[in-house]
């Protein structure tokens, strides 16, 4: 466990960066640090890998004064990605992920498969290898910085808005990856950003930091988003943070109803047994809705569904979207395999969005999380 305690810097010019931090980092989760632009996240940071050394107060690893550490064994505990990724220009990807096994006295030959490895694990073709950074792409190139920080097999890996310069598709792709690598890992992450949706997207814990490195609040994000702590929380949380909340109750309690199916070529009951009928391919899979009456004029257009969401494994926001994006006002559950298993209206969502946070207390605010990301 890393514990920021009263932790304070204050740069040469009388900048105060960070001010009195206390902060318990749990091992083997993941902690973001999250605020504006200017409020000290970089530098707490680098205060946990002693790249920047504190002015005041004090931070442990494992009860261990970080003072009373060789900066250099240290550093090698802690595997660091930045922004734009770092990598070493002039050496190809292999030698980028080998810096620090081939650091720590690695032959050759093991740094090099020890790379690979960890390209598969980062999601990067091992083709890439020879290549140099500048022949990557940004997302290819943060995953190496991920592969580089992993590849002593560090206990602590830091990293400092990792994501931030690659556009929204691929950000969601790394941080997919990185929540994937997490789960087989387990390493204590501390991860910084000033985006509030990614740090609830990726943390298992999250320190709102408010300008001058003060502590606005610390939580798990579903706790955040159902009692922020003050108005600046409130604000930085941004809109609709109800709506949020809804992806950390699971859709597997929503009762579903037998969907109106009937196959593509099928003919349509008559009288329809309901206002639309869901239209499915041979392995139950929808196409569209239909509409009877346009139907029984001899239209055959299906209707777009929208986007179904998984009865099982999804969330009550997923289940809300979706029913809100069908055009019949039906949201459609499929299993793992896109089948339809059934249907719910809104109203149904809507009733378990309210037994949700009655179960959980009666109102958001006395919510615990779910632990359904
Ligand atoms: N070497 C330095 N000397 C003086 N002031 C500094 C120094 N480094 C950072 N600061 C100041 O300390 C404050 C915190 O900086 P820091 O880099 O930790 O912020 P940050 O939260 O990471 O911001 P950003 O989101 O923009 O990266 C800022 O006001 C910054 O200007
Ligand atoms: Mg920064």
């Amino acid at each position: 466990m890393i514990r920021f305690e009263s932790v304070t810097k204050r740069y040469p010019d009388g900048t105060v960066a960070v001010d009195g931090l206390s902060l318990e980092i749990p091992d083997r989760s993941i902690t973001v640090l999250v605020g504006p632009s200017g409020c000290g996240k970089t530098t707490s940071l680098r205060m946990v890998n002693r790249m920047i050394e504190p002015t005041g107060g004090r931070i442990l690893l494992d009860g261990q004064d970080l003072q009373q550490q060789p900066v250099h064994t240290l550093r090698r505990s802690m595997g660091y990605v930045i922004q734009h990724a770092g990598l070493f220009p002039h050496r190809t990807v292999a030698d980028n992920i080998a810096t620090v096994p081939r650091l720590l006295g690695w032959d050759r030959g093991r740094a090099r498969s020890r790379a690979m490895e960890l390209m598969e694990r980062v999601g990067l073709d091992t083709a890439l290898a020879k290549r140099y950074p500048y022949q990557l792409s940004g997302g290819q190139q943060q995953r190496v910085g991920v592969a580089r920080a992993l590849a002593a097999d560090p206990p602590v890996l830091l990293m400092d808005e990792p994501f931030s310069a690659v556009d929204p598709i691929v950000r969601k792709g790394l941080q997919e990856e990185l929540l994937r690598i997490q789960q087989e890992l387990g390493k204590t992450i501390v991860f910084v950003t000033h985006d509030i949706d990614e740090a609830i997207r990726l943390g298992d814990m999250i320190a709102v930091l408010r300008t001058g490195g003060r502590l606005a609040q610390f939580a798990p994000p579903d706790q955040l988003l159902s009692a922020p702590a003050d108005a600046f929380v409130e604000d930085f949380l941004g809109a609709d943070r109800g709506i949020r909340r809804l992806s950390f109750f699971t859709s597997a309690g929503l009762e579903l109803s037998a969907a109106p199916v009937v196959g593509a070529d099928d003919a349509l009951p008559d009288p329809p047994a309901a206002p639309y009928l869901l239209v499915v391919d041979g392995d139950r899979r929808p196409l569209g809705w239909a509409d009877p009456k346009r139907r029984a004029a001899g239209d055959r257009t299906l209707i777009p569904y929208g986007r179904p969401f998984q009865a099982e494994h999804g969330t009550l926001r997923e289940a809300l979207d979706s029913a809100v994006l069908s055009p019949t006002g039906w949201a459609i559950a499929v299993d793992g395999d896109g089948r339809a298993v059934g249907v719910v209206s809104q109203e149904a969502v809507a009733a378990a969005i309210r037994a949700a946070h009655a179960g959980q207390g009666g109102a958001p605010e006395d919510a615990e999380p779910a632990g359904v990301r």
